[in-house]
């Protein structure tokens, strides 16, 4: 198969997790004859003090071009209180939006080999796998927004049409039909207006569900029911904010913020694949950072393409790691030794190579 992509470094970690994330694309893009090629274009703190803007046009140009786009991570302190627009992760939101990648897909799953790293009593963390299904380019994140009265006030307008709504609720009643056929709808329909348009529009297009199981719970509620209970879910449905925040608690079940892959979609059929770990900066430069979340994002990207056997087979390969314990620091036992970036990424590449 042909493909263009695009690879964006970014900051802190970015670099790191990227080339271990590239090592494993070009690996199966040899073994499975394909012909994917990439080209590297730059976003965040270098691309401030470059081109003073954290997302320059011809970046998104580039992404615009290509059939999909492996993002590392995005977000540097010293750019943290620059204004509107100029900060680092102004760039990514402005690329999501250019993109129409309007649906976030977070997959959550925990693994037994590791439980301990997970500060989840263990036995609730047995045969965990839900996704997350985040609106991405709506709602408090893309609202106007302002001070009034002379910078004492300010707001963020929380904005959803039906639009925007039906088109990710119907990807996700689609991935709940297609695994266990249930769908949580997460908002906070007992007071904001928006989730009780989110509440009619979901309704609506569970009639042609009918063998998926409709849930609703409030933002709260589900907050604690994800660490109590989360073999109860299937698929998460929910508004941009309260996605955003519910992946980052879902991610103590696998273990680590670093083992988090995802994948934004859109209208355009082309998608953006990035770890959900952030730039994490205090590790950058170490070759300490978990590469998985990255690794796992590019079988994101070969599922996508319908390339199953190569997902299936990077995915095997990320397992065998975890469970043969060549990992990094953060999922490892504080007693055990644990292994480089670079490690993790040579033995999952010579385990494709290899099977
Ligand atoms: C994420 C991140 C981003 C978001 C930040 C970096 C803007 O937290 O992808 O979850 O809030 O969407
Ligand atoms: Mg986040």
């Amino acid at each position: 198969m042909k493909k263009r992509i695009v690879i964006i470094e970014g900051d802190g970690i970015g670099p790191e997790v990227i080339q271990q994330g590239k090592k494993i694309l070009l690996c199966i893009n040899k073994k499975f004859n394909h012909n994917f090629c990439y080209t590297q274009a730059v976003a965040g703190a270098l691309a401030i003090r470059k081109f003073n803007n954290p997302m320059p046009d011809n970046t998104i140009e580039n992404c615009l071009q290509a059939d999909a786009v492996l993002f590392g991570a995005i977000g540097h302190s010293k750019y943290e209180f620059y204004p509107r627009g100029m900060r680092p992760e102004d760039g990514l939101l402005r690329l999501r939006k250019e993109m129409k990648l309007f649906c976030n897909i977070r997959p959550i799953i925990s693994y037994s080999d590791i439980n301990y790293s997970s500060p989840i009593k263990h036995n609730i963390l047995q045969n965990v796998d839900f996704v997350i299904y985040r609106e991405l380019i709506s709602g408090i994140y893309f609202g106007k927004k302002g001070r009034l009265t002379n910078g004492e006030v300010a707001y963020d307008y929380c904005i959803y049409s039906k639009d925007e709504i039906k088109r990710i609720g119907k990807l996700a009643f689609k991935a709940a039909d297609d695994r266990k056929k249930k769908l949580t709808l997460v908002d906070k329909a007992n007071v904001l207006e928006t989730s009780r348009l989110w509440r009619e529009v979901i309704k609506e297009i569970s009639l042609d569900y009918p063998n998926v199981q409709l849930e609703y719970l409030y933002i709260d509620n589900a907050s604690m029911k994800i660490i109590m209970n989360p073999m109860d879910f299937d698929v998460i449905l929910s508004d941009n904010m309260f996605g955003d925040i519910l992946s980052d608690e879902a991610s103590l079940l696998s273990g680590s913020l670093g083992l988090m892959p995802s994948a934004s979609i859109g209208e355009n059929n082309k998608g953006l694949f990035e770890p959900i770990h952030g730039s994490y900066p205090q590790a950058a430069g170490k070759n300490i950072a978990n590469p998985l979340g990255c690794i796992l994002s590019v079988a994101m990207m070969f599922n996508y393409f319908s390339l199953y056997k190569e997902q299936q087979l990077i995915e095997k390969a990320v397992r065998s790691s975890i469970h043969n314990h060549i990992i990094t620091k953060d999922i490892a036992n504080p007693l055990e030794k644990y292994y480089s970036t670079e490690q993790v990424g040579n033995y999952i590449e010579s385990y494709i190579k290899n099977h």
